[in-house]
């Protein structure tokens, strides 16, 4: 029988992810315009979380490909298909490039890593501008992307009322 819901450890991964990533980021906004002494401690929880979701994003692509997602409604529109796997799949490249761009820059940088972990680059200052930029610039491409997600999951549920949304519901599954 096919499922109609993702698995409950599919569920929690999503979940738990969103609400770091989204603290991510605007933490992430936040802390470089901040000046204040708080702004050390800001950038030390940044990393422990932006690392630590490393581990939660390599976890949760060996759990997608596992276990079988449900298969979308019938009455999909092809392009609309193929914007949704197109968008996930964005989605976990994003997932996977912020927190190792974030190691990446670090490294390059000089700067001290959590739990003493090594470098993954050598000390390199021009190869650190630029993996700073793109850690910036990724970071405002998956807000865009987590927006227009929103969005679609939003339409799903309240529009269409097709079972998508209720596919990855965070709790017991509601009968509707
Ligand atoms: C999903 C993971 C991550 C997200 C969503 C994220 C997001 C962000 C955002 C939105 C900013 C502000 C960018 C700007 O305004 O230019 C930022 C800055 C920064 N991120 Fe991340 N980040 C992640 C992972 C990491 C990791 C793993 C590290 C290091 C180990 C890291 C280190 C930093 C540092 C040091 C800055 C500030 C640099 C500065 O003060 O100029 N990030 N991040
Ligand atoms: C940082 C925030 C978020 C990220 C990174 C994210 C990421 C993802 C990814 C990668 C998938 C694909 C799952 C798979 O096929 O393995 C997914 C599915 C889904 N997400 Fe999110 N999500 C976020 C927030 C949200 C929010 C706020 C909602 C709803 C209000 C939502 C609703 C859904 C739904 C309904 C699905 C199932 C879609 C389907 O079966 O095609 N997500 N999400």
């Amino acid at each position: 029988m096919k499922p109609v819901a993702f698995h409950p450890l599919a569920r929690l991964l999503h979940w738990l992810m969103a609400v770091l990533i989204l603290a991510m980021l605007f933490v992430g906004v936040s802390m470089v315009s901040d000046l204040s002494p708080r702004h050390t401690w800001l950038v030390s929880l940044h990393k422990a979380i932006g690392l630590a979701l490393l581990l939660l994003v390599l976890v949760r692509i060996g759990v997608r490909l596992s276990l079988a997602p449900p298969p979308l409604p019938d009455d999909m529109p092809p392009v609309q298909r193929w914007a949704a796997k197109a968008s996930h799949l964005l989605l976990y490249g994003l997932m996977l490039a912020m927190p190792v761009l974030g190691w990446g820059m670090q490294s390059a940088g000089g700067y001290p890593l959590p739990l003493q972990l090594p470098a993954l680059l050598p000390h390199d200052l021009p190869l650190y501008a630029l993996l700073r930029q793109a850690h910036g610039w990724l970071a405002y491409v998956l807000f865009a992307t987590v927006l227009l997600h929103l969005g679609a999951a939003l339409v799903h549920g309240l529009v269409r009322r097709d079972g998508v949304l209720r596919s990855m519901w965070p709790g017991p599954l509601p009968k509707n």
